[in-house]
């Protein structure tokens, strides 16, 4: 059983995790994201599921690195460490998730809403990379996905100034794509979850890598890479039963093959 985090699994293929660590604003120990990458694993693994949902509290989504861990830490030997394995595995998570964020998302808080692949956020959210205050720089992605995702002088801002944004700016910027009262975040992710979950599974996991491509490589490649997707899947019999579907007017029923 996780301690730092609760997971439910809602029906209808979503399932809501939600990070525990409200004494410390969701501060990502070591043990929190290896849990958090065995959740998403299991998750993975799991059929039934076709979407999840993670979010944290009202004040805090998560406020990055638990400082009073790294305090005890020795950094220097970081590539070994047990850390950069859960956000491995959390990056290769290959089914859609979504990140419900209200509060505080600064340093490891703010790249793991990055690892997602929608963010809503509170109009109280905050964002932010403030590691350049503790002497350091954002280690968990936040110099390659924020660049990519606002542009490159939003990001030398941020990570420079260690001043966060507010989550009307990160609409504006595209870091998340909606802005919703705080009270409703959750709502409204687990709304697109189940939406999402309805469709071809299938499809929805090459759309995904076909769109994170488009982060990472050239026109070409990306191109190459959605035609093969494409054409992988023309042959399913998910494809015959959406056009079949949408001939005989009635809600497709996907089966993922
Ligand atoms: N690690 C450990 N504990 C943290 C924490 C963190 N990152 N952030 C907050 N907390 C704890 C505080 O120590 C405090 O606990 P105590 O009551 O026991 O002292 C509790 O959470 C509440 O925090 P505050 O009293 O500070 O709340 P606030 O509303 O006054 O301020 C805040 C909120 C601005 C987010 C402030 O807590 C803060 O600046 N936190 C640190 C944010 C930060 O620097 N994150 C980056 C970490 S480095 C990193 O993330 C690198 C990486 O992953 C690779």
């Amino acid at each position: 059983m996780p301690q730092h985090l609760a997971v439910e699994t809602l029906g209808g293929g979503v399932r809501l995790i939600t990070l525990q660590r409200p004494q410390a604003l969701n501060a990502l120990t070591t043990a929190l994201l290896a849990e958090l990458a065995q959740a998403l694993a299991e998750a993975e693994a799991d059929p039934h599921t076709q979407v999840v949902v993670l979010t944290g509290n009202r004040k805090a989504f998560a406020a990055g690195a638990d400082l009073k861990e790294m305090a005890e830490r020795d950094l220097t030997g970081i590539l070994n460490d047990p850390r950069q394995s859960s956000w491995e595995q959390i990056r290769r998570f290959s089914k859609p998730l979504i990140a419900a964020v209200n509060g505080f998302a600064l340093g490891g808080g703010c790249e793991l809403a990055m690892h997602a692949d929608i963010i809503i956020a509170g109009e109280d959210a905050r964002f932010g990379q403030p590691e350049i205050n503790l002497g350091i720089m954002p280690g968990a992605g936040g110099t390659q996905r924020l660049p990519r995702t606002v542009g490159k002088s939003l990001a030398m801002q941020m990570v420079l100034t260690g001043e966060a944004i507010d989550a009307r700016h990160a609409l504006r910027a595209g870091l998340v794509s909606e802005v919703t009262q705080p009270e409703l975040v959750v709502e409204r992710a687990l709304q697109l979850a189940r939406l999402i979950a309805g469709k071809a599974p299938l499809a929805l996991r090459l759309a995904k890598e076909a769109l994170l491509k488009a982060m990472d490589t050239d026109l070409a490649s990306g191109l190459r890479l959605e035609r093969h997707a494409f054409t992988v899947l023309a042959g399913t019999r998910d494809r015959e039963e959406g056009i079949a579907a949408f001939q005989e007017k009635r809600p497709a029923q996907f089966s993922g093959h």
